[in-house]
């Protein structure tokens, strides 16, 4: 640890943020990865599988910049256990509400770190039989990640270090923020 980590009156621990990707910066890249995806899914109709929680706010963006004919559905998954590194082991805490068999689906992740949950979700999802999967994370850790992964579109690719802010959190805290930080006092 860099800094003793200080603690507000409420218990949470705050961090020192440095900002990564500023919140126009943001807003440009959502809005090209949304049109990279009207031209790929033209007049196919399309299922958007928002990964909870940490997608909601890039999932919101995205998919307003996406002109074609769009179903949301949500799922919960949690891996973090609150901690900084992946536990490895994925859970399912909230599963699709309607059958994806035979549809487009576009699956939505904030980050990909170690490509775990990733790959753990295109599998599941593979196996419900939809007519394709395509996958999109707005943020990539090339050197974090441990195995071969389905990512076909990207917003920005950043070094190996933790990040918060647009739907990423430290303990729950932080998903508020409008821009992207990198935090200077934890290793
Ligand atoms: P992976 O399974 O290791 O690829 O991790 C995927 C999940 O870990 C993401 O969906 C995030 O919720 C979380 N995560 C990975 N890196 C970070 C980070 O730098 N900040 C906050 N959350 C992260």
């Amino acid at each position: 640890m860099k800094d003793q980590m200080k603690k507000n009156k409420w218990g949470m621990e705050t961090l020192k943020l440095s900002t990564l990707i500023a919140e126009d910066e943001i807003n440009k890249r959502v809005a090209s990865l949304g049109a990279e995806l009207t031209k790929k899914f033209k007049d196919k109709p399309l299922v958007a599988i928002c990964v909870l929680k940490g997608s909601v706010m890039f999932f919101a963006d995205l998919i307003r910049h996406i002109d074609t004919d769009v179903t949301c559905e949500f799922l919960g998954v949690s891996s973090y256990n609150n901690a900084m590194k992946s536990s490895g082991e994925i859970k399912v805490t909230l599963d699709l509400s309607t059958p994806v068999e035979d549809k487009h689906v576009l699956l939505v992740e904030d980050i990909v770190d170690t490509g775990l949950t990733m790959n753990y979700l295109v599998q599941m999802l593979q196996a419900r039989k939809p007519k394709s999967i395509s996958t999109i994370a707005l943020l990539h850790k090339p050197e974090a990640v441990q195995m071969p992964l389905k990512l076909d579109h990207v917003g920005f690719e950043i070094a190996n270090e933790f990040v918060v802010g647009y739907g990423l959190d430290y303990q729950g805290y932080y998903r508020n923020l409008p821009f992207i930080a990198q935090v200077q006092n934890i290793q």
